[in-house]
């Protein structure tokens, strides 16, 4: 059962891929659910909502205020963490369960749906793969992410749920809409490993979770991801990896022939939409021998491709999860043919908006000794596909796979 009172997706359908547009759909949400889609109303894009005389003043200052600036500056971990961002898994036959979602702070009822099915899991571990809407700022922080209730609306909020031994987010391109403040300042020091059950405060955007046969490698994309205001609508950021993360790489985690599972906000690669292989270049230093498992977001469905690589990156064995709370876009345009698809959950989500939307959901991962299993459930807690890994010296090996989803339903 979905919960409600929390955001519609109606409001968030099809939103632009833009920090200005993001800041005018932003002021086109109404103040309480809607639920029922409107006769006349917005469906994919309300922005003359936006030019409402009341929502215009709010508008244009808050995405000068917002986006004039400097960035938030790229933490590192300091000296006196001798952690360095690296964090040890359970070792042996012990399991521990780890929780994927991306793009879920959307603050919709599906997100509300897929956290509860996350709490159900019982995750040691769940990481947040970026992405806060509409723009990241304080109180969409508070209201989409942190369980905070905003005083200028009637939503309920929605809270990340928690991993009994830590909870992390990954840097998303709209938390960089308003220049990663809140990202840095306020999400970071509410998450992070937990010590006498409460959160030790995330240290950085970048981290590694490791045990004897596996490491789980979390990039930061989304810094990088704005340029100025106007100029980087006509030379796009690469969305690369920053040079201080990719020294952290080389002088702390030393990448090497255990299992590796990539985390980023970017897609490395698209059939559908803009691939970004310029991180995947930045990896070829680590991973030029091994293909690696590759978790992203950014892109609102759910995809399990074969191995494939592009642009002069590496190997990888990409999974898209950014199906966590948006609005999910059923399979559109082809934009790169090439890349090579084994699984799209094409089923349509049916909702009180009348919306032709696709599936939320998040991935359930189990490490046991080399041994990982991943499932892919959706908002209803049906599983949709699952598959099991196992490492050796670096080749990652899948002896099993299966849709879980009924043929009836797809
Ligand atoms: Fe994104």
């Amino acid at each position: 059962m979905v919960p409600t009172g929390h955001k519609d997706l109606q409001y968030l359908q099809k939103l632009p891929r833009s920090p200005l547009l993001s800041y005018l759909c932003k002021q086109a949400q109404p103040a309480k659910p809607v639920s029922q889609r409107p006769s006349s109303g917005p469906t994919n894009f309300p922005a003359l909502a936006a030019f409402a005389s009341t929502k215009l003043l709010r508008w244009i200052p808050e995405y000068v205020s917002h986006r004039i600036g400097w960035r938030h500056q790229f933490l590192t971990y300091p000296a006196s963490d001798l952690r360095n961002g690296v964090y040890k898994l359970k070792e042996g036959t012990e399991e521990t369960r780890v929780a994927l979602a991306g793009d879920w702070a959307s603050g919709t009822d599906e997100a509300a749906g897929v956290a509860n099915h996350i709490a159900a899991f019982d995750a040691h571990y769940t990481i947040h793969l970026g992405d806060v809407y509409y723009v990241g700022d304080q109180d969409e922080t508070g209201e989409n992410f942190l369980g905070i209730p905003n005083p200028r609306n009637y939503y309920e909020p929605c809270r990340w749920p928690q991993g009994s031994l830590g909870s992390f987010a990954l840097n998303g391109n709209h938390e960089m809409y308003a220049l990663g403040k809140a990202y840095f300042d306020e999400m970071l020091p509410a998450l992070g490993v937990n010590k006498g059950g409460q959160p030790q405060g995330q240290g950085a955007s970048f981290f590694c979770l490791e045990n004897e046969h596996w490491r789980i490698i979390a990039l930061d994309t989304g810094y990088q991801s704005i340029g100025f205001p106007v100029v980087e609508y006509f030379w796009p950021p690469d969305c690369g990896v920053p040079a201080e993360l990719l020294q952290w790489l080389r002088k702390i985690v030393k990448p090497d022939r255990r299992g590796t599972i990539i985390l980023s906000h970017h897609n490395y690669f698209s059939r559908y939409e803009t691939a970004y292989p310029k991180q995947a270049i930045q990896l070829k230093e680590f991973f030029a021998a091994q293909p690696v498992l590759w978790f992203w977001g950014h892109e609102h469905r759910l995809m399990i491709y074969k191995e494939y690589q592009m642009g002069g990156g590496i190997r990888a064995i990409g999974r898209c999860i950014g199906h966590g709370g948006m609005p999910i876009g059923l399979p559109g345009e082809v934009k790169d043919a090439k890349c090579p698809v084994e699984f799209e959950d094409p089923r349509l989500y049916p909702n009180d908006e009348n919306l032709t939307v696709g599936y939320n959901g998040y991935a359930a991962l189990v490490l046991r000794g080399n041994e990982l299993e991943v499932r892919y459930v959706d908002v209803l807690g049906d599983t949709v596909f699952s598959e099991q890994w196992s490492a050796r010296d670096g080749t990652l090996i899948r002896s099993a796979s299966a849709v879980g989803i009924a043929t009836s339903d797809r």
